[in-house]
């Protein structure tokens, strides 16, 4: 009796710990020193992921981590990111490109980013819809891009759902006359539920609508390259 009252009232401490940590962080968002927040958390969230068994869903560091490699392995100094969020990407990999685009749909996210990006003159945040404004990204670069998909393909709330924006985006950027290389975040989503399209699907799409191109996925990270492209760099 004693125990399940003990154990109830250590439940509702967790909770209320958990709802307090909530609340902390909802209010640290709206300060701009929540972008130092969540990087300073990078480290813990991935030796914690270490820690699981690296489960499938990777932490953002790894994801840096593959941005820079992808960046270097193929000689690509632009990248082009869908979906800016807090700028978290842009903010670790600044340093390592010429010149960076990064598409926010989110209007506050977006002011929120051009300012706190305003001193790094080669960064440019575009305010919208990443399939309406890629044609623009698109017209302005000047040789191939690493290309980092994240706009909450699968799903963010407040999105307009649209099954249909990333194979659309897919092949605007595979039809371009460069080379670019594209890597798309969450690939475990691509499971064929609500929708979606599977992931044996889009990589079969890929390479038959685009034979150059090959398709891989490692730690939740789709790659998709020109055949031949890179090795042994
Ligand atoms: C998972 S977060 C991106 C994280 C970021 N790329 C990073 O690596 O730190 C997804 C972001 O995509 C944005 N987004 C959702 N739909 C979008 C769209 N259609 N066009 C552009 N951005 C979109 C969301 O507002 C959100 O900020």
């Amino acid at each position: 009796m004693l125990d399940s009252a003990f154990c109830a009232h250590l439940c509702l401490v967790f909770i209320s710990a958990e709802e307090i940590l909530r609340a902390f962080r909802r209010l640290l968002q709206r300060t701009p020193v929540y972008g130092v927040y969540k990087a300073l958390g990078h480290y813990p969230d991935y030796w914690y992921w270490i820690l699981r068994g690296r489960p499938t869903r990777s932490p953002h560091l790894l994801k840096q981590r593959v941005v820079l490699e992808y960046g270097a392995k193929f000689g690509l100094k632009t990248l082009v990111e869908t979906g800016t969020y807090y700028g978290e990407m842009v903010a670790a990999v600044k340093t390592r490109f010429d010149r960076i685009y990064s598409i926010e749909f989110v209007p506050a996210l977006a002011e929120r980013a051009t300012r706190k990006f305003a001193r790094d003159t080669h960064v440019r945040i575009v305010c919208g819809d990443s399939r309406v404004v890629l044609p623009e990204v698109l017209a302005l670069l000047p040789g191939p891009a690493l290309f980092w998909l994240d706009a909450g393909y699968y799903g963010w709330t407040g999105g307009s759902g649209d099954q249909q924006r990333l194979s659309a985006e897919l092949e605007m950027i595979l039809s371009h006359p460069f080379p670019h290389v594209v890597l798309l975040d969450d690939a475990r989503c691509l499971n064929g539920q609500n929708g979606m399209l599977t992931l044996r699907e889009v990589k079969s799409y890929i390479e038959s609508k685009f034979p150059a191109r090959s398709v891989t996925v490692e730690y939740d990270v789709m790659r998709i390259v020109l055949r031949g492209a890179g090795e042994g760099a």
